[in-house]
């Protein structure tokens, strides 16, 4: 029957059956999928796994440092964090189109993971972070999913003459039993229950051309939606909420002065499935709460708006 416990310890046991004394490498995302396996094969074969993370600049604030705290300080894992943010912003610049941006980004990070990996010359196998519903359906958008399914095909991608073979150890659950393996492994509750974040990351929540500045103006912001819907208990009641900059400037005043500055969306839909989703009816109270401490607190912000559009016709993400 099953229990968390069963599942790691199968896992674990076809894991070390499947690689033997070989080495992984593993890209580490920070996201709950990749996470687990980094637990899961951590406790299958301990030091023989090594995890790349790629911080792309374009991660949320704090995100990089959590992901190096909770592996590399808490559990021992070996990571290795790549600072790609200069890679990743020089291509992205003037470019606007939002389909372009996707590649660019998906592109840039299969090149700066492939140069890593290729130093590691005694890897085997790559491992992934796939789960049930990623295989059954190839829309993985749906699941969040997208980024690693383009670099799943790309595999291909890395150099020639490190032919890795793939293992994928979630590849027959679903997203709750991920969870719980997760929380049974020890992960932070709060990680294991994270809302998803898309592959490009703030790179499709940066509207139109991506600039530093304007990653450094939504990160704050972002991150104060998030800690009053947690400190108001509304964190788990959402499916997926999270701040969008927008490129506009707007009128404001601060006592006898005037402020031209830009505009930050906030955003929080419920869903089941992905497919489909309602805009959450989020107390004003609250809304007027963030709205206040955004403007306030971040200077370069002036307005704050909150979206009221479902899916269909809107998508979740603005781009
Ligand atoms: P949309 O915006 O299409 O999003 O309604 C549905 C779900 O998919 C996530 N999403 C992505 N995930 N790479 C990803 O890994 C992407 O390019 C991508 N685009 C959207 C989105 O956050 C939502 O959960």
């Amino acid at each position: 029957d099953w229990t968390a416990g069963n599942i790691i310890d199968d896992a674990i046991e076809r894991v070390r059956q499947q690689v033997g004394e070989d080495e992984v490498l593993l890209g580490l995302s920070g996201g709950v999928d990749s996470s687990v396996v980094a637990a899961l094969l951590h406790k299958a074969i301990g030091d023989r796994l090594t995890c790349v993370f790629v911080d792309n600049g374009l991660l949320r604030q704090g995100e990089g440092d959590q992901v190096m705290a909770t592996f590399a300080k808490h559990m021992g894992v070996r990571v290795i964090r790549v600072d790609a943010e200069d890679v990743f912003l020089s291509r992205l610049a003037g470019v606007t189109d939002p389909e372009q941006k996707r590649k660019i980004i998906g592109n840039t990070f299969i090149d700066v993971f492939d140069a890593e990996a290729a130093k590691l010359k005694n890897v085997q196998w790559l491992a992934q972070g796939t789960i049930y519903p990623d295989v059954i359906e190839s829309a993985g958008a749906a699941t969040g999913k997208a980024h690693v399914i383009k670099s799943h095909h790309n595999v291909g991608g890395l150099p020639a003459d490190m032919k890795l073979k793939l293992v994928e150890p979630l590849r027959e659950l679903f997203k709750d039993e991920v969870r719980k393996v997760g929380l049974e492994l020890g992960l932070p509750a709060d990680m294991v229950y994270r809302h998803p974040f898309p592959g490009p990351g703030l790179g499709v929540r940066i509207l139109g051309e991506v600039k530093k500045d304007y990653a450094d103006l939504l990160r704050p912001a972002d991150h104060i939606f998030i800690e009053e819907l947690r400190a108001h208990d509304l964190y788990d009641k959402v499916s997926q909420a999270f701040a969008v900059f927008l490129p506009v400037k707007s009128v404001g005043v601060t006592g006898d002065g005037r402020r031209y500055e830009y505009v930050i969306a906030l955003r929080a839909v419920e869903t089941i499935d992905f497919m489909t989703a309602r805009w959450a009816h989020l107390p004003y109270d609250f809304l007027d709460l963030v709205s206040r401490r955004i403007i306030n607190e971040i200077e370069g912000i002036s307005r704050v708006t909150y979206d009221i559009s479902g899916k269909p016709p809107a998508t979740i993400e603005w781009e």
